[in-house]
């Protein structure tokens, strides 16, 4: 489907029908994009179960939301670190506990740009760690729900997967030798789609078709990725850019996984996001990926050392 299906505008909430009865589970919903994506399902009558790091945050972006949309919206927070595994594996297992149903889980928490080479507890790049690890496991344990929900995982990706190495460095995964934040990022967000595409031939395989997986990502917006784990130089950077044409408000950069945990009769094999200039802003639809992200042989070998390294190993 192209943007150009959705008219002038390309998809935007409006679409979006009354989700009463309907839960999403979203990461990293205290600032950004996932915030936005929270408020406009929560608008929508859905029930949200937040996952996030830092409880004291979600309570008060809570409060704030429940001061817009009025107290009885029906939200949760789940305290989940994806830097530590096993954080994700309590989180997950307090998700299937709390909830009966997932209709989306969408995977947008992430850092990025650190500048020096730093490691999880687990002993992860924190960027490979945090952004692909943790949300690899996450989906895993998650995914019975999901199924029995004929449910929805959507991954919020970058255009940074088409910078950098544009592929997947086996031979030092902690990035050991050659440490740079810009590399190390895209490699994350690299992994985190080619990892879905994978997810949807193992799905066809295993004739389970009722569950969608979905890439998307927010374009160029306006939040506070950079200022929480870039270097000055890169919130100078990107402070600059903010003031640009070329970067638009969070509530847009929420648009492309809005509309991969809602919209009907999307293409699972398509890349989703701004489709204006470089796809940092404008209608959201499906744009042009580059071949690199569908590499099988990466994505396969890729799916093998991340069941290796994170020890969830999924039933597909
Ligand atoms: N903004 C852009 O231009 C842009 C471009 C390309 C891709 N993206 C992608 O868009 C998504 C959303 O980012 P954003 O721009 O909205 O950034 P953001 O404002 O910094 O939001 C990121 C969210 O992730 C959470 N988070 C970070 N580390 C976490 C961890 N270890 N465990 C749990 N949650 C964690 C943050 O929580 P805290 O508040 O605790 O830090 C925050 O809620 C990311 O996947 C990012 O890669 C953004």
């Amino acid at each position: 489907m192209k943007a150009t299906e959705f008219g002038k505008k390309g998809w935007t909430p409006e679409r979006i029908g009354d989700l009463s009865g309907k839960t999403y589970v979203i990461t990293g919903t205290t600032s950004g994009t996932g915030f936005e994506a929270a408020r406009i399902l929560l608008s929508k009558g859905a029930k949200v179960v937040m996952l996030n790091r830092n409880p004291k945050k979600s309570e008060d972006i809570i409060n704030t939301l429940k001061q817009e949309l009025g107290k009885d919206i029906n939200v949760v927070n789940i305290q989940m670190d994806l830097a530590e595994q096993a954080s994700v594996r309590k989180a997950a297992a307090e998700v299937l506990e709390k909830v009966s149903r997932i209709d989306a889980l969408i995977c947008n928490a992430a850092i990025a740009q650190v500048p020096t080479q730093k490691l999880t507890v687990d002993g992860f790049e924190s960027q490979l760690g945090v952004n692909h690890y943790g949300h690899f496991t996450l989906q895993g344990l998650l995914f019975p729900m999901i199924e029995k929900s004929k449910g929805r995982i959507v991954t919020v990706g970058s255009m940074g997967y088409d910078m950098g190495l544009k592929t997947i460095k086996f031979d030092d995964m902690n990035w050991d030798k050659d440490y740079a934040a810009n590399d190390a990022y895209s490699q994350s967000k690299l992994a985190q789609i080619m990892s879905i595409y994978e997810l949807q031939d193992r799905l066809k395989e295993a004739g389970k078709t009722d569950v969608k997986a979905y890439a998307c990502h927010p374009g160029s917006s306006r939040t506070s990725l950079i200022a929480t784990s870039g270097s000055l130089m890169m919130r100078i950077i990107f402070g600059l850019m903010k003031l640009s044409p070329l970067t638009q408000p969070a509530e847009n950069g929420a648009y492309p996984m809005l509309m991969c945990a809602t919209e009907k009769n999307l293409d699972q094999s398509a890349f989703y996001g701004p489709t204006g200039r470089s796809n940092w802003v404008g209608p959201v639809g499906a744009h042009e990926l580059k071949p690199h992200a569908k590499n099988k042989v990466v994505a396969e070998r890729l799916w093998k050392v991340s069941e290796e390294a994170t020890g969830f190993k999924w039933n597909l």
